[in-house]
């Protein structure tokens, strides 16, 4: 089989990784991909928004099952493109995509169908988005309704703060059209979980639930980032709050998109609250999470692409989709100054036991030395009997990466670890 996967970052290299294991795959393209990608996937310099580029590229070449990873091309139509192409894949279609596309969609969708999430308005007009925050409670969440880069959401603390985000987002466009329409939400509290699944529309099936760690700074200070290192499994989703999840919001969310005639096929990734009333949802993402990927799939047992193919299927109810009972953790190293300014080109020296369990995200491939090439560089993930030993593990290898622009968040896998005691 040929498989091929669009997208470039880590979460791409752990699909990859997984994809290979299965004895029918004789060959992975990946597209952009990136210099480490490279060790694993034939790279294409197609660019992972160009869906005619993609699709043509598809149909040339004989794929036989392609994987659509990242949400730009999923929100741009790249699984519709391909399906007119004959061309088997994972990944929602742009109806579907819709649940991450518009956040405006998702709270109304949240909303008509009872599934618990914060309280909210969406406004397209900036003077009464303006003056409902006069008597608005706060803090308060101003969210972009569109694709914003992880981006286009502020947690404001005071009522100036809030109307800043506001004008930065609808006057001066801060986020171009994500901004032109947004939501402002109740702010709420409680520990955060990612739980990804695989749906077929027609069941839904949790994977290893996971604890992101957003913020580029330690004991979550400092900006906002695309995730700085994940855990799983996540010691505040407890079975109970499990069973009340797949009640409450995984089955509801299958049904209400269904009901809107855009059934959602891939991985559905709920982003959830966990309140004192109970888990709610913060975020719809229409694919994998990047980095709980990285700690997710190297604890699934069963075949990634057989179960991904159950799914295109509609037959993901006969899979069994297993998981290891072990723990995970994921240290992302960065790029200084990253989420901001930062430089690329550092030569990085990964000893070969590292390079084995690295994800990388932001490389490119010189004289046979990996450079940095991004704001997130490399993932380093580690699977062990017990949380602490894999973080602990994880911390061990990061120390060894020589280079001398990478910096790594010291705490990743604290706050679990507390939880557990
Ligand atoms: P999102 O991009 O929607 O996942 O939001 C980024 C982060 O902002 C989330 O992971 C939460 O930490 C935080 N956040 C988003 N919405 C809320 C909310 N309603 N209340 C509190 N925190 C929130
Ligand atoms: N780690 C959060 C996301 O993928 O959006």
């Amino acid at each position: 089989m040929k498989v091929m996967v669009v997208g470039s970052g880590g979460r791409e290299h752990a699909i990859i990784k997984k994809i290979k294991e299965n004895k029918n795959v004789e060959q992975i393209y990946c597209l952009p991909g990136n210099g480490g990608i490279a060790a694993d996937a034939q790279c294409v310099d197609i660019g992972a928004k160009d869906i005619e580029k993609i699709a043509a590229f598809a149909a040339e070449n004989g794929i036989d099952y392609a994987v659509v990873a990242p949400d730009d091309p999923l929100v741009l139509g790249c699984v519709d493109a391909l399906e007119a192409k004959g061309i088997p894949c994972f990944g929602p279609e742009a109806k579907a995509a819709i649940i991450e596309g518009s956040k405006v969609f998702s709270k109304n969708l949240m909303k008509k169908y009872g599934i618990p999430t914060a309280g909210y308005e969406t406004f397209s007009d900036m003077e009464k988005a303006l003056e409902y925050l006069e008597t608005a409670p706060i803090p308060t969440v101003v969210k972009a309704d569109g694709l914003a880069l992880g981006k286009g959401v502020i947690i404001a603390q005071t009522r100036d703060e809030a109307k800043a985000a506001v004008v930065s987002m609808m006057q001066d466009k801060q986020f171009g059209a994500s901004g032109e329409n947004i939501v402002i939400e109740e702010f709420l509290e409680g520990p955060e979980v990612s739980v990804l699944s695989f749906t077929d529309g027609k069941c839904v099936v949790p994977m290893i639930s996971s604890m992101d760690h957003k913020r580029a700074g330690d004991n979550d200070t400092g900006l906002n980032t695309g995730g700085m290192g994940t855990i799983a499994p996540n010691p505040y989703y407890t079975k109970a709050i499990a069973d009340r999840c797949m009640e409450e919001i995984f089955i509801p969310t299958m049904n209400a998109m269904n009901a809107e005639g855009r059934t959602f096929k891939g991985c559905l990734y709920f982003g959830l609250m966990i309140t004192k009333d109970g888990p709610k949802v913060i975020e719809y993402n229409c694919r994998f999470g990047d980095p709980e990927t990285q700690v997710v799939l190297p604890l699934l047992e069963s075949d990634l692409l057989e179960v991904m193919q159950a799914v295109t299927e509609e037959r993901l109810s006969d899979m069994e989709v297993k998981f290891s009972d072990r723990s995970a953790c994921c240290l992302v190293m960065a790029s200084k100054g990253y989420p901001v300014a930062y430089e690329k080109g550092h030569v990085m020296e990964i000893p070969e036991d590292v390079l084995e369990c690295t994800y990388v995200a932001g490389a490119s491939l010189k004289d046979g030395k990996l450079l940095t090439n991004g704001g997130r560089v490399l993932g380093i993930t580690s699977v062990a009997p017990t949380l602490k030993e894999a973080i602990d593990a994880s911390y061990e290898k990061a120390r060894r990466v020589k280079c001398d622009n990478l910096f790594y968040r010291n705490d990743i896998g604290q706050r679990a670890l507390k939880a557990l005691v």
